[in-house]
């Protein structure tokens, strides 16, 4: 199918899969402009906390946009009703490569033939999960690839090998007006996306000086605030996501690519095994008491 901008989106709804971390954030974005923003979750208890986050944070993030009235949410518990007359529909559900293929199997079959089917996987190119999609089907799907909206903006778009230019034009060209997104193209398909990758090897850098004994994770902050004039260093900044989930991540790059320094995992192994997670558990490069 060669896919056209409908010239009647605004008046379609915008359809979240997963209203978990990233759904409800992705919802948020979408709800700061006029019109339909759905919500489907199996969890109802998912629906609501993504709710509740939207009403508490929208009237703050519309300040920033004057004069602009909010979407209208609306929580759904039936994919098929959910995706009526959408025009795009946003997945974020668990990172599970099972799941995302009979997810968007179901999308393509319920979804108006039109909607721009975009994944939010971070380590999942969209290339894996379309065997169950038809073939004029996959050239609607994209991997949209958000961060941690409404702080971090940034959004990545990335073709599934068989995306229509025009699905990703549409969305560079759309985006921007919800929320002060930031979209960038991803020129070719890639394991990581521009940002997550090139984060990957400062932050695997950094642990590697400090495992080398080289240096301390204050002075590496320190030498990253004064250089670079950014507010906190990487070993604050892994604190803050998670140093288990960062282990996951560079545990995943290393299948990838055997020929990784090992240091880097050695040291977060260490701080893990003592209990030090970054800031969830009050210790990490840091100690946060309060
Ligand atoms: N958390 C992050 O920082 C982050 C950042 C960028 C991208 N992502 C990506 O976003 C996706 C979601 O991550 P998350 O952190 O929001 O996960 P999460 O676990 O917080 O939320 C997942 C949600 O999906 C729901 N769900 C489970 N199965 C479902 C199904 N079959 N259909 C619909 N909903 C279903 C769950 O009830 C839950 O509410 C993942 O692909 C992840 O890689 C996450």
């Amino acid at each position: 199918m060669v896919y056209t901008k409908p010239t009647n989106y605004k008046e379609r709804p915008i359809v979240i899969i997963g209203a978990g971390t990233l759904g409800m954030r992705i919802a948020l974005m979408m709800a700061t402009r006029d019109g339909e923003v759905r919500i489907y979750d199996p969890s109802s208890e998912q629906r609501n906390k993504a709710n509740d986050f939207i009403q508490q944070q929208l009237p703050g993030l519309l300040t920033k946009f004057p004069g602009r009235s909010k979407g209208k949410v609306v929580l759904f518990d039936n994919l098929s009703k959910a995706v009526e007359n959408a025009w795009i529909i946003f997945e974020a559900i668990p990172e599970k490569l099972e799941l995302k293929k009979d997810l968007f199997g179901n999308l393509d079959r319920l979804a108006p033939i039109d909607a721009i089917l975009a994944s939010n996987s971070s380590s999942f190119p969209t290339s894996l999960f379309i065997d169950q999609v038809s073939e004029s089907g996959k050239t609607r799907v994209v991997n949209a690839h958000f961060y941690m909206p409404p702080i971090q903006n940034a959004i990545e778009i990335m073709s599934c090998g068989f995306s229509d230019q025009a699905v990703i034009e549409t969305l560079m060209d759309i985006l921007p007006a919800y929320g002060g997104l930031v979209p960038f193209k991803v020129q070719k398909e890639s394991v990581g996306f521009i940002f997550n990758r090139v984060w990957a090897a400062i932050k695997r850098e950094c642990l590697d000086v400090v495992a080398a004994g080289i240096s301390t994770p204050e002075d590496v902050d320190r030498i990253f605030m004064v250089n670079t004039g950014i507010p906190i260093g990487p070993f604050r900044e892994m604190d803050q996501i998670g140093l288990d989930v960062i282990l996951e991540i560079e545990e995943y790059y290393a299948t990838l690519n055997p020929s990784l320094p090992t240091g880097p995992r050695e040291l977060l192994r260490k701080y893990i095994s003592q209990g030090k997670l970054g800031v969830k558990s009050r210790c990490g490069f840091y100690s946060y008491t309060s």
